[in-house]
C-alpha cells in the first residue's frame, strides 16, 4: 500500500498547542474518574502515590512523547519507525504506535457512554430534577438511568455524533477557540463548588480524606490504579501526545509547556476531590461508590445550594465540553491511521471510525443492565466480578497504557542520543540531567515494577 502524503499542519501559536494539550488531558479523568478511583482506593494514600506518579513517570513520558512528535513529523505510528530508522533500529518499534491506536479506540467506546451520562444530566439539570433530591433518591435517579439501555444508547450516540462532528472537519477552528472560553469557565465553576463544599459539616472530614494519607491502605493493585490513571489522565501512552508533538513548531519550549499541561491537570483534579468528598461526608454519601460518584454527590449539592439551579446546567455542560475535547483527541489518531493506510479520504475514515467505535459502545451500555451479570473472565479470581466495562477500563489504563508508555520511555531513553535530546528539549543543564536520568532509570524501572506487582497480586 502507497503511502499517502501527510500534511504536517501547525498549531498556529504556542497557546493554541497548549490550549489542545490541556483540552485533552482535562476531561472526565479529572472529574469522574480520579474522584472515584480515590474514593475506591481509601483517599490520600491514593492521591500521594498518584502525584508520585504524575512527576516521576508522566512528565519525563510527555515530554518523550512532544519530542517523538516533534522530530517524526507524521502519525505516530509512522513517527517511531522514521526515528527508528534513521537511528537503525528495528521498523517493530512502530508497533508502540499501534498500540497506542489500538488503546484509543477501545477507550473512547467507554469514554462516550460516560460522557453520554454527563449530557443526560444536563437534561435533569435543567428540567430542575435535583431540587428535589435527597441522599436516596439522588443514587435512584442515577440507577434509572444505567438500568435503561435505550436512554444510555441513545446519550452514547449524541455524544458520539458530537465527536465525529468536530473531528470530521478537522479540529483547528471552532474546538480550539471555544476552549479558551469554556476551560477557563470549568475553573471558575469548580472554584464555586469547592466554596459550596466549604460550607457543608463535612469538609474538614473530606479535605482530610482527600489529603492526610493512610498508608496501610495501599496494596499493589491501588499503586498499580494510581500509576494507570496518571496515564489515563495526561493521555499518555496512546500516541495522542505525539500526534500533537508532530505539529508543533521547534521554538516550542516543550519542558516548560509540559510542566503547565501537567500542573493543569492535577489541579483540576484535585479540586474536583475537594468539591466532592464533602459533600459525601455531609450526606452520608458512600465514598467508595465507584463510576457512579459524582453523578450522585454533586446534584445534591446543586440541589441544596441557592442558584444551583443555574450551576448545575452549567457544571454538566463544562463537564461535557472537557470530555468532548478529550474525546475528538481519542478519535483523532484512529481517523489519521485509517486515512493512512487505507484508501479512505478523511471524512470517510472519521465515519468508519465513529461508527466502528459507536458498536463496541454498546457492550459498555449492556455492561450496566442486561450483561451486568456477565463477567467475560470470570475464572480467575482477580476479574471474577468485572464487567465488559470493568474489563475494557482495566485492559487500558492498567495494561496497555502503562507498556506503551514503557515502550516510548525506553526508546528515547536508550536508543536515542543525548545530544538530540539535549538541543529537542533546550532546557538549562541542571534539568536536563534531572529529566535524562528520570527517563532512563526512574521512569521505566518504576513502571515494570508497578506493573509486575499489580499484574501478579
Ligand atoms: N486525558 C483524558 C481525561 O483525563 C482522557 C483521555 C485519555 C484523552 C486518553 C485522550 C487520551 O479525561
Amino acid at each position: 500500500m502507497p503511502q499517502k502524503s501527510h500534511t504536517h499542519a501547525q498549531w498556529s501559536s504556542r497557546l493554541a498547542f497548549l490550549l489542545a494539550a490541556v483540552g485533552s488531558s482535562v476531561g472526565l479523568g479529572n472529574i469522574w474518574k480520579f474522584p472515584y478511583m480515590t474514593g475506591e482506593s481509601g483517599g490520600g494514600a491514593f492521591v500521594v502515590v498518584y502525584l508520585i506518579c504524575i512527576a516521576l513517570v508522566g512528565l519525563p513520558i510527555l515530554m518523550s512523547e512532544w519530542l517523538l512528535g516533534r522530530l517524526g513529523q507524521k502519525n505516530p505510528m509512522s513517527s517511531m519507525q522514521k526515528i527508528a530508522g534513521r537511528m537503525k533500529r528495528s521498523q517493530s518499534w512502530g508497533l508502540v504506535g499501534l498500540a497506542g491506536i489500538l488503546g484509543a479506540y477501545l477507550i473512547l467506546s467507554f469514554y462516550s457512554v460516560i460522557g453520554g451520562w454527563a449530557l443526560a444530566y444536563i437534561k435533569y439539570a435543567v428540567t430542575d430534577t435535583f431540587s428535589t433530591l435527597d441522599g436516596d433518591s439522588v443514587g435512584s435517579l442515577f440507577g434509572n438511568l444505567l438500568g435503561d439501555p435505550s436512554t444510555l444508547l441513545l446519550w452514547h450516540s449524541v455524544f458520539m455524533i458530537m465527536t465525529v462532528g468536530v473531528v470530521i472537519g478537522g479540529v483547528a477552528g471552532g474546538l480550539e477557540r471555544a476552549a479558551k472560553t469554556l476551560m477557563p469557565a470549568l475553573v471558575v465553576l469548580l472554584v464555586v463548588m469547592v466554596g459550596y463544599a466549604a460550607t457543608t459539616d463535612g469538609f474538614a472530614e473530606g479535605v482530610r480524606y482527600l489529603l492526610l494519607p493512610d498508608f496501610s491502605k495501599l496494596t499493589a493493585q491501588t499503586i498499580l490504579a494510581a500509576m494507570g490513571h496518571a496515564f489515563f489522565t495526561l493521555s499518555l501512552g496512546m500516541g495522542i501526545m505525539m500526534a500533537y508533538g508532530s505539529y508543533l513548531s521547534d521554538d516550542v519550549n516543550i519542558g516548560r509547556t509540559a510542566v503547565i499541561v501537567v500542573f493543569m491537570d492535577t489541579i483540576i483534579a484535585l479540586m474536583a476531590g475537594m468539591a466532592i468528598f464533602p459533600i459525601v461526608f455531609s450526606n452520608g454519601l458512600d465514598a467508595g461508590a465507584g463510576p457512579g460518584l459524582i453523578f450522585q454527590t454533586l446534584p445534591l449539592a446543586f440541589g441544596h445550594m441557592s442558584g444551583g439551579w443555574l450551576f448545575g446546567i452549567l457544571f454538566f455542560v463544562l463537564l461535557v465540553f472537557a470530555a468532548w475535547t478529550s474525546s475528538i483527541s481519542l478519535l483523532e489518531p484512529v481517523v489519521e491511521w485509517l486515512e493512512e493506510k487505507t484508501s479512505m479520504n478523511r471524512k470517510g475514515a472519521t465515519i468508519a471510525a465513529g461508527l466502528a467505535t459507536w458498536a463496541l459502545g454498546l457492550a459498555t451500555v449492556l455492561s450496566f443492565n442486561v450483561w451486568s451479570d456477565i463477567h467475560p473472565l470470570g475464572i480467575f479470581d482477580k476479574f471474577s466480578g468485572m464487567t465488559i466495562f470493568d474489563l475494557l477500563d482495566y485492559a487500558t489504563s492498567k495494561v496497555m497504557l502503562p507498556l506503551t508508555g514503557l515502550a516510548t520511555i525506553i526508546f528515547v531513553g536508550w536508543f536515542m542520543q543525548r545530544d538530540e535530546l539535549k538541543s529537542q528539549l533546550n532546557v538549562s543543564s541542571g534539568a536536563f540531567s534531572l529529566w535524562y536520568v528520570t527517563s532512563r532509570f526512574v521512569a521505566p524501572i518504576g513502571v515494570a515494577v508497578v506493573f509486575v506487582f499489580g499484574l501478579i497480586n
